[in-house]
């Protein structure tokens, strides 16, 4: 079974000005006005870094909270040129932080960097919302839940504040693509995330999101696989209607 509470994450990646906190407005008057589902779900957005000051204070006292989408694997100050530390963002009073995504991945971040981070984001009381998949190569050859396992495996241990951590299954073929899992893979990965999840953490399984070209359509697919928790949204987040028809739909 899912956890009660749905996430619907925005992923802006490298997008976003000051005058976008109106799109992130549009968005909180559609969760105001929507009486009627709006308990059972949670809307977080992750700007870039340059607004994430800006925007952690106009919407500190709203329904909609902010999320860093990345942090250097060191934490306070240090000769590390454009880099800012987990304890830098939260200082900016942003709650929520994106690690392990595969654009990250992509350039360097490894798994042991990404335990790092994730570490270093609990300690300064971030909830992670730690991405995992596999890529295009790894589904081909059947290796989707070695590579899921072991990703999970290599960063996440019992020590860890289990309350504070949100999965993000997000195939990298998938992302930005418009290509989908079928029903039945998708259930049967994150049931997998699930069964691993429940051998790292004996007392509660963080949720797990599905992430990779969910739009207002494709939304249709995943609303029936019940062990979803939430989606993390790329390219449908910058769009007031694109975002809120995924929301919309969802609960039609
Ligand atoms: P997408 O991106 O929704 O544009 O596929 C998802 C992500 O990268 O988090």
């Amino acid at each position: 079974m899912a956890n009660s509470i749905r996430y619907f994450v925005g992923n802006w990646k490298m997008f976003g000005v000051p005058s976008s906190y109106s799109i992130i407005e549009k968005f909180e008057s559609h969760f105001r006005k929507d009486k009627k589902n709006n308990k059972k779900y949670k809307i977080i957005i992750a700007p870039p870094h340059t607004l994430l000051q800006d925007f952690s204070q106009k919407f500190k006292y709203k329904k909609i909270s902010i999320s860093a989408q990345n942090c250097h694997y060191k934490d306070n100050f240090g000769a590390h040129t454009g880099h800012i530390s987990p304890y830098m963002i939260s200082k900016l009073g942003v709650k929520y932080i994106i690690l392990g995504h595969s654009e990250n991945r992509a350039s360097g971040d490894t798994d042991s960097i990404i335990k790092q981070k994730v570490e270093l984001a609990l300690k300064n009381n971030f909830v992670v919302i730690f991405c995992i998949g596999e890529n295009k190569l790894e589904k081909r050859k059947n290796r989707t839940l070695n590579v899921l396992k072991k990703q999970l495996h290599n960063v996440l241990n019992k020590k860890l504040n289990e309350k504070n951590i949100i999965i993000a299954y997000e195939p990298v073929w998938s992302i930005g693509t418009g290509k989908l899992p079928t029903s039945a893979e998708l259930a049967h990965s994150i049931n997998y995330i699930k069964s691993n999840l429940s051998k790292i953490f004996k007392k509660r399984i963080p949720p797990v999101l599905y992430g990779g070209s969910v739009d207002s359509n494709s939304i249709y697919l995943f609303k029936n696989i019940s062990v979803i928790d939430g989606f993390l949204i790329g390219g449908a987040s910058k769009s007031p209607k694109n975002f809120i028809d995924i929301i919309k739909n969802f609960y039609k």
